[in-house]
């Protein structure tokens, strides 16, 4: 299985996306953090500036909401041409016909779990999506610290891949950097999301090739 890079265009300069789509070419997806200013306290962008930045960049765009009623415009990032769309768990209202409605779209289905929601209690909609992303800060800001004590999800999150044989992408977001990749990758993580590792690096595309190996190494 392959390991992904997906940088957090959330830590780079708003004023210049297109630039920032040229620093990190050589990662796997764009990760794209919708942020309401309701189901988390920030407020960042949506739809049409999507639509910009994938008119830019040939990397397929990791959208993730953090927003309320995903119900309601997940499917807008879908049609937009967002390669993964993740809801929240917290806010989903019908996982299962979002999931259904963002794959008919054509795009990835994802469902996303704060630190303090119970992996358990959400493993029977798992076989409906494709992607699962594990938060490993609170939701809403760049730059916080890892927290360890989700290693212990991630671990749980692979041993149900695993054994209930399901498709099921592991993504990780919070906190990761040169310092926990490895800690994640070990723990069965198959994607990792970069905002400050990667766009506060001097080099990001060096800083995205040192997370990969670490990860790849770790994984192995
Ligand atoms: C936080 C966002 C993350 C954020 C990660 O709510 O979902 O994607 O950009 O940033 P770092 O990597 O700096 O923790
Ligand atoms: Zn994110």
């Amino acid at each position: 299985m392959s390991t992904l890079i997906a940088p957090s265009i959330l830590s780079a300069d708003f004023a210049r996306l297109a630039d920032a789509t040229e620093l990190i070419k050589d990662a796997d997806w764009l990760h794209f953090d919708v942020m309401d200013n309701h189901f988390v306290p920030n407020l960042t962008f949506g739809v049409p500036v999507m639509k910009a930045v994938h008119a830019v960049t040939d990397l397929p765009i990791d959208a993730h909401l953090m927003i309320e009623d995903p119900d309601r415009w997940a499917i807008d990032y879908a049609e937009a041409g967002a390669h993964n769309v993740t809801v929240h768990a917290e806010a989903v209202r019908d996982p299962i016909t979002v999931a259904k409605n963002l794959r008919a779209a054509g795009s990835l289905a994802g469902l996303s779990l704060k630190p303090g929601t119970d992996l358990a209690d959400w493993s029977e909609v798992l076989p409906h999506f494709d992607t699962l992303l594990i938060m490993t800060v609170e939701p809403g800001f760049g730059g916080q610290a890892f927290i360890t004590d989700m290693l212990d999800k991630i671990r749980s999150a692979r041993r149900l891949v695993d054994t209930g044989h399901l498709k099921l992408l592991i993504e990780v977001d919070g906190g990761i950097a040169a310092d926990t990749i490895e800690a994640a990758a070990e723990a069965g993580a198959d994607c990792f999301v970069a905002g400050s590792a990667v766009f506060g690096a001097a080099d990001p595309a060096a800083a995205i090739a040192a997370l990969r190996a670490k990860a790849a190494a770790a994984r192995a």
